[in-house]
């Protein structure tokens, strides 16, 4: 049985260090070796930064009424814990990890949390307005291939974005459900076709706890215009990404830091609407990073 005494040995810059190797030996029986891995790391970071913070008992408070209030936010169309991952860049740094990158694919970003299931499956050219609205059109086209440029055909392409109120259909009770929403497949070319408005940028949900700590940290809670994507088709990884509007004041300092310039996108006229032709790589879902992060761990465990 390990004896705890306490210490608080500030010429070392250690405090009470046998407590965190106690916790840790405490998990060595746990059933998954990746769940121990990763509670380690948590207990070691953590108690880390209770020491180097000097932490109090007030400020520990403080976090853990934080975070329940954080937990009572959350509703069916609202996820104030995804806000918090996204707005400290937590998610974009998962995505980093966990997405296949390389030539011919495209990049990835931030889900967000306004995914609202698949929608309705429209025809190409179809617009993906359930009302009117006083906005400019805006044309979508593209293709989606393999890396090698070859055509994914009967690929689903989901796509959702806000109205111009700077509202998702889900935050705004006057919109009809699945407004600004909707699902098409490419044809046998590969390529996709929608109608849609020109995207506005919007603050996140900031009436919470992520809003108070984007105040807190002396940040604005808003997004650059962008429509996001989820397109997926089976033996493909699945690509969760926006394309962003060129010239939007917020591309340079996006709340959930999502964007990337292979992302921008510039519409241009044709036949006086406003069009955009853009094209998706879809990775092999055999070219997973996430294998290729297993594996490291494998050779690091050897070591
Ligand atoms: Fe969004």
């Amino acid at each position: 049985m390990t004896s705890i005494i306490a210490v608080n040995d500030s010429s070392r810059g250690e405090i009470f260090p046998e407590l965190t190797r106690d916790v840790i030996d405490r998990m060595k029986d746990a059933e998954s070796p990746r769940l121990r891995e990763i509670l380690e790391l948590v207990v070691s970071h953590v108690h880390a930064i209770v020491r180097e913070a000097k932490i109090t008992h007030d400020e520990w408070w403080q976090a853990i009424d934080f975070l329940t209030r954080a937990g009572k936010m959350c509703s069916d169309s609202r996820q104030e814990f995804i806000l918090l991952s996204d707005i400290l860049g937590i998610s974009m740094l998962v995505d980093a990890i966990d997405h296949a990158g390389g030539p011919g694919l495209s990049e990835s970003t931030v889900l967000g949390p306004f995914y609202a299931g698949q929608q309705r499956e429209l025809a190409a050219g179809e617009s993906i307005l359930l009302r009117e609205e006083e906005s400019e059109p805006l044309e979508m086209r593209g293709r989606v291939t393999d890396s090698q440029g070859r055509p994914i055909v009967n690929a689903l392409v989901e796509v959702w974005q806000t109205a111009p109120n700077q509202l998702y259909d889900v935050q705004d009770e006057d919109q009809p459900d699945g407004h600004l929403r909707g699902s098409f497949r490419t044809d046998g070319a590969g390529t996709f076709r929608f109608r849609t408005i020109m995207p506005v940028s919007y603050p996140i949900p900031n009436d919470g706890p992520a809003g108070q700590l984007l105040a807190a940290m002396g940040r604005h809670p808003f997004r650059p215009a962008h429509i996001h994507f989820m397109i997926s088709a089976p033996g493909y990884r699945t690509l969760v990404t926006h394309l962003f509007l060129d010239g939007d004041k917020y591309l340079g300092s996006d709340a959930v830091f999502g964007v990337k310039p292979s992302l921008i996108i510039r519409p241009r006229l044709i036949e006086d609407i406003n069009t955009v032709e853009y094209d998706f790589g879809l990775a092999d879902e055999r070219e997973s990073t996430r294998a290729q992060v297993e594996e490291i761990h494998r050779q690091r465990r050897e070591l």
